[in-house]
């Protein structure tokens, strides 16, 4: 039987060399340990890593939060949204092993002591250790008011100074360019650009990480992307409920702040760079800041507005309790960037959003120009769909001919679906890739600063007008609970010259007969 072992191929030689990664004496200590994001997101993720082998040898966990708990119920809470549906013995075990890496200490977020005595706990822990030098990583899954005070108090008193130091902090970073620029001066003073990890969960989605392999590792593909092949380009996320129970803090921030100005934006904002020097992550973000600048401000003629109301036994959003009675608060938005620059120069890029729709699907569907006329009548154009989620896929829509005697086009697909294609592979969480970067000291898929800076240039004057700092504010377009968004969506799209195109009707298979 010939050799199993092939050599492999398509090495990314940049992606491929860890920087200074942590592969022992590591302590991680999650800030927010009781709170929602740290239950849900961050500790499902540690679990995910450490099960598959990813975690440092010896690493610690350390929660730390307000609430005072013993460890028991620590455990309950940190474990309880890991997922083992069917009980297999062998993820029980390891669970039962995650947690006897994991201890709780509560303490205040604004006094020394509270944070001297987490120090002290991380030095009884280190004092273990068998060779020198200490890693430390500390994850703050908290709400904004609290970032900058435990930034500022975990340098001063649990910084390690025999060692490494990370910090990983999550959206919102402010909530407009002066706000952002202030939160940013403020952790500065106390933590380098190069010790930060600015997480853009989106950035760890599969399907974003492989835009830059299927863009710039395809001819066939880099051949066509620019302002001559390329009509106008989607950028969508639709989600099927709305914000029932967080509403009270939605409310403050706003379907652009909570999803446009980053997820969507770090999407476009790969899906339109140029080709990078390299895959290192300066290389890759000097490229995202470059086309990002070359966006200007987005123009109130350019954005459509909604709010879901209640709809199929569903409540609207000012049914909500937490949400302020009159909000004109959008859950949905629509909005067209231009980008100026040789590439791109007049093709509208929309960035949609919107909570309480009718699916869950995140996607980027790039539309080709119609193909030259003449010999063709009513020919359907190429489309390019990439699927984030659910259910990872890449399909391009392309005319074929009917098969048989008839000689007439047709609209099919070329369909790459994960989950048909490739067999036994683990697409991990965005939570658990980014943390295995910040483990491994990788910047590829965290937000720089500059980035930051530029967004909210970009989205800064709208959010203004909406937040009623310039005279009254906007009124969105009710939609209902499960519905496609606003009425005036689809002349939004249709007058940036989207065609909606035939290919629905004969999908996902075409019965030629009935042609
Ligand atoms: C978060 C938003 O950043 O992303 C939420 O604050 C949203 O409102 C979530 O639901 C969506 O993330 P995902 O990974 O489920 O698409």
């Amino acid at each position: 039987m010939a050799s199993m072992t092939r050599t492999r191929s398509g090495t990314i030689p940049s992606m491929e060399t860890s920087g200074d990664e942590f592969k022992d004496n590591t302590i991680i200590v999650v800030f927010g340990a009781s709170g929602d994001l740290a239950k849900k997101k961050t500790y499902p993720a540690l679990f995910g890593l450490y099960r598959n082998g990813y975690l440092p040898k010896d690493v610690h966990i350390i929660g730390y939060a307000r609430t005072k708990m013993d460890e028991e119920e620590y455990h309950k809470r940190t474990t309880s949204y890991i997922k083992n549906p069917t009980n297999d013995p062998e993820v029980a075990a390891k669970i039962e092993e995650f947690k006897k890496l994991s201890s709780y200490v509560s303490g205040n977020y604004d006094d020394n002591p509270s944070f001297q005595n987490l120090a002290r706990h991380m030095e009884a822990i280190e004092k273990g250790y068998k060779i020198r030098g200490v890693n430390r990583l500390f994850y703050l899954a908290l709400p904004p008011s609290v970032f900058v005070p435990v930034a500022q108090h975990v340098k001063v008193c649990c910084y390690a100074t025999n060692g490494t130091n990370r910090i990983i902090v999550e959206k919102p970073f402010g909530k407009d360019l002066q706000s952002c620029r202030d939160l940013l001066s403020s952790l500065k003073q106390s933590w380098q650009e190069e010790e930060t990890y600015r997480i853009d969960h989106y950035l760890g989605k599969e399907m974003v990480k492989n835009l830059l392999v299927l863009r710039f590792a395809n001819v066939a593909m880099g051949a066509a992307w620019d302002k001559h092949s390329i009509s106008s380009v989607q950028i969508s996320f639709k989600e099927p409920f709305g914000t029932e129970g967080r509403g009270g803090y939605f409310d403050e921030f706003g379907i652009i702040r909570d999803i446009l100005q980053n997820h969507l934006l770090q999407v476009l904002s790969i899906l339109t760079m140029e080709r990078p020097v390299s895959f290192a992550s300066e290389d890759i973000r000097d490229e995202k800041v470059k086309v990002l600048r070359s966006i200007p401000p987005i123009k109130r003629e350019d954005v459509l507005l909604g709010q879901y109301v209640g709809a199929n036994g569903k409540p609207g959003y000012l049914d909500d309790d937490t949400v302020p009675k009159g909000s004109v608060c959008p859950t949905f938005a629509a909005t067209t960037l231009w980008i100026n620059n040789e590439r791109w120069e007049g093709v509208p890029f929309i960035l949609k959003a919107g909570k309480a729709l009718n699916e869950a699907k995140v996607e980027i569907r790039v539309q080709f120009k119609d193909v030259t006329s003449g010999i063709f009548k009513d020919i359907s154009r190429n489309e390019l769909v990439i699927r984030i989620q659910p259910s990872e896929a890449v399909y391009l829509k392309l005319n074929t001919k009917t098969p048989g005697y008839a000689f007439r086009a047709i609209p099919t697909e070329m369909d790459l679906t994960y989950k048909r294609r490739f067999t036994d592979t683990n697409i991990p969480e965005a939570y658990e890739a980014l943390i295995l970067d910040a483990i491994k000291g990788d910047h590829s898929n965290f937000v720089r600063d500059d980035e930051l800076d530029v967004a909210w240039k970009i989205f800064t004057p709208i959010l203004h007008w909406i937040d009623g700092r310039e005279g009254p504010r906007p009124k969105p377009s009710p939609y209902p609970y499960g519905s496609r968004g606003p009425k005036e969506l689809d002349s939004f799209i249709e007058k940036l010259g989207y065609k909606r195109g035939t290919g629905e009707d004969y999908w996902p298979t075409t019965n030629v007969s009935s042609l």
